[in-house]
């Protein structure tokens, strides 16, 4: 059953910035108004409890994309923005955007190099860039995004993918621009910064990979040209996208998760006291860090076959869900006393990396780079918060402008 929903009466607006601010309480209010809303200005069933959103994840009748299955116009869809061809080239062979047999095959090449192994090897090489980023950004007054969690977290997916560290500045300016295409509220200015940026990616890493070819070097770039599977190979196209994806979703999650969760922490100062003096370790306190505050708040899933049924409602093939991660990471019936952060929770059956084919290939990397990340920040004595952050004003992928912190100079 789909429940009548005034977003405006229960203070669902992506746009207004004291719901972005807070989004937790208007998700409780949501989920108290039923378990599907039609959140009609985007034609979108809102699914906002734990066990619903975990059902989508995993059932095989919904999908990211829909046109391996149906055409445009049984969808009532008008294709690709033909606008967008930069952008839409980067995405055509992008994991996210891809479905069974075409991501099954993918994913299993690609798997086959972004290993459990190759990147637990990357653990000593991970600590220096940490120990290194923080030497240069914390002066007794610091922004722990733009001085520490990007230029670190841009620093770790340039040295797996094999990327000349000098080149992370042009890197972290495209991503910011494309990851705005996801966006409720993009502009037609975004979309076209999003479109350009995606054109000199798209330029920049197809040099790389001629370079690559010819001279292999031991990166992730070299590996994914030379890697075969039963005569099996990644395509230049495939190998193109596959690293942008690598580097956009590499980074920006990670960022937000840092930032959100170091904002958790000092708003909860006996939480953080008890990761600095050691009780709960970080590689515990971060799967609160991504539960709590989740730097991604919303997926889409087109609905590829008539009657599904979720939240006791029956979906009609062409209906599109909106799985609000967000709301599902603070349900009651899911995590008890939800709303409390407790960083010795160490429940990982959150949300955070999604569920089932599309599950982020890129967790043990992230769980990896927080770990890190968070042990670094905890032996610097003495660090508090300096000013009250604002949150960025984009809904879907959730983050800090700034977060000012004080360290001993
Ligand atoms: C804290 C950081 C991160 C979070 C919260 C996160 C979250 C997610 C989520 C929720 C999905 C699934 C989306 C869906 O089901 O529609 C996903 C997919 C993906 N992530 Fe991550 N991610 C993070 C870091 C990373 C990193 C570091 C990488 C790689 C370097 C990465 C690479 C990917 C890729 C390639 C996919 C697509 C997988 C597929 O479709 O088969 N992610 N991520």
């Amino acid at each position: 059953m789909t429940v009548a929903f005034d977003p405006a009466a229960v203070g669902f607006d992506p746009q207004d910035p004291v719901f972005l601010a807070d989004p937790y309480p208007v998700y409780a209010r949501m989920r108290e108004l039923g378990p599907i809303l039609h959140y009609a200005a985007r034609d979108l069933f809102l699914v906002n409890r734990f066990a619903d959103v975990n059902a989508c994840l995993r059932d095989r009748r919904l999908g990211r994309e829909y046109r391996h299955r149906h055409t445009d116009d049984e969808f009532g869809r008008t294709g690709p923005d033909p606008r967008w061809q930069q952008f839409n080239a980067s995405e055509q062979w992008s994991l996210l955007n891809l479905e069974p047999p075409d991501h099954t095959r993918l994913r299993r090449l690609v798997s086959k190099v972004f290993t459990a192994r190759s990147i637990g090897a990357l653990r000593p090489r991970i600590q220096a860039l940490a120990a290194d980023r923080l030497r240069s950004a914390a002066s007794p007054d610091f922004d722990l995004i733009s001085t520490f969690a990007q230029p670190f977290s841009i620093a770790v997916i340039c040295t797996l993918l094999g990327v000349p560290p000098e080149d992370g500045p042009r890197l972290l300016a495209w991503s910011h621009a494309i990851v705005k295409m996801y966006e409720f509220t993009a502009t037609d200015f975004e979309r076209q910064a999003a479109d350009d940026a995606a054109g000199e990616f798209i330029g920049y890493v197809g040099e790389l990979i001629i370079a690559r070819r010819s001279e292999p070097e031991d990166d992730l770039i070299s590996e994914l040209v030379l890697v075969a599977d039963q005569g099996d190979m990644l395509t230049p196209d495939e190998i193109i996208c596959t690293v942008i994806v690598l580097l956009n979703a590499g980074h920006e999650a990670t960022v937000n998760t840092l930032g959100n969760g170091m904002r958790a922490m000092f708003r909860h100062p006996e939480q953080w006291a008890r990761v600095v003096a050691g009780e709960v370790s970080p590689t515990t306190a971060l799967e609160e860090m991504l539960r709590w505050d989740a730097p991604l708040q919303l997926f889409e899933r087109w609905v590829l076959e008539d009657g599904v049924q979720i939240g006791g409602r029956v979906f009609a093939v062409g209906e599109r869900i909106g799985m609000m991660f967000g709301s599902a990471n603070r349900d009651p019936d899911r995590f008890p006393d939800a709303d409390a952060f407790d960083v010795a929770r160490g429940d990982q059956a959150h949300i955070g990396f999604g569920g089932g084919l599309h599950f982020c290939l890129g967790a043990p990397l992230a769980r990896l780079e927080l770990e890190i990340a968070v042990a670094a920040l905890a032996v610097l004595p003495g660090l508090a918060l300096l000013e009250e952050p604002a949150y960025q004003p984009y809904f879907v992928l959730r983050g800090l402008c700034a977060l000012r912190l004080g360290a001993p100079g």
